[in-house]
């Protein structure tokens, strides 16, 4: 084997240890944010759960970049984001579309491009944070009145039974403790019309240990209630819980099973 030239060499350990300390860096700053958050920071119980960066005009802007999300999801952005927006069908025109939860990227504006195009009554975002709304609105200023905001929690929505044709959370219930999550599903199959679809965009036990083994870390460190998701918390068995509504699944997976679009159609 020849060796690498020692120009090359050193090229290559400056920029590994150039992107380790970016990372170790970051690591610790969140961390540390984290901790201080649930130690110090009095919250309301009702977001004591969510991130500092979603309550903040400031970081919403900073990060909020395709980049960020698409890093995030390991490059699977838009083939989630694709996939929710394949499964709001046969059709949107005259439907009403709720999001719950805001969430980065382009995702609200893909459902809303869809709802425009395809004639639907109107799409209603909601979210727990003011700001997260008031973000939401800003990027889909051209499509007008055809959607709505409203600041609800997920686990308490506003909303009367049985009153949206289309339901889609995209990576909200990993980010919620196990109770909420609970609350969450079954607020969302309340406000479901029969016949209607519910659409999670969601991490999902990935069938690769090595995935596993990182994704633990990671969830470790930035996502203390993501891990429920794969354990002891199945979005299928919640959904489906055998009570007196049924549904059918569809469900597609990416990047070896790490990440899931999950669809239900309320039969009942
Ligand atoms: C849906 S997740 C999205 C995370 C994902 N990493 C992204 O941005 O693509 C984050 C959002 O959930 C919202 N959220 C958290 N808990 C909530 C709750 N109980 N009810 C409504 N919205 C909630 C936060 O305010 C934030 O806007």
């Amino acid at each position: 084997m020849t060796a690498l030239p020692e120009n090359l060499m050193l090229i290559i350990t400056t920029i590994v240890a150039v992107l380790a300390s970016i990372g170790v860096f970051f690591l610790i700053l969140t961390r540390l944010s984290l901790v201080f958050q649930s130690s110090v920071v009095k919250s309301d119980p009702d977001t004591a759960h969510i991130y500092w960066i979603y309550k903040s005009p400031f970081w919403i802007k900073l990060t909020d970049r395709m980049f960020v999300v698409s890093s995030i999801l390991l490059g699977q952005y838009s083939k989630l984001v694709n996939c929710v927006v394949k499964r709001l069908n046969p059709s949107l025109e005259g439907k009403r579309v709720l999001q719950i939860s805001c969430a980065f990227g382009n995702v609200s504006e893909k459902i809303a491009e869809s709802c425009a195009r395809q004639d639907a009554e109107e799409f209603v975002l909601t979210d727990i944070m003011q700001s997260e709304l008031d973000n939401a609105e800003r990027k889909l200023k051209r499509f007008g009145k055809l959607c709505s905001y409203s600041r609800q929690d997920a686990t308490k929505l506003q909303f009367e039974d049985q009153s949206f044709d289309y339901v889609v959370a995209f990576f909200l219930p990993h980010e919620l403790p196990f109770d909420k999550k609970v609350a969450h599903i079954k607020e969302a199959k309340r406000v479901l019309k029969p016949g209607g679809k519910v659409v999670f965009g969601e991490f999902h036990k990935p069938r690769l240990k090595i995935l596993e083994f990182f994704g633990r870390i990671y969830f470790k460190i930035f996502e203390p209630y993501a891990t429920e998701m794969w354990d002891n918390f199945d979005l299928a068995e919640m959904i489906d819980d055998k009570q007196d509504d049924s549904f059918r699944f569809e469900k597609d997976t990416f990047l070896f099973d790490n990440f899931q679009v999950l669809a239900a159609k309320r039969l009942v």
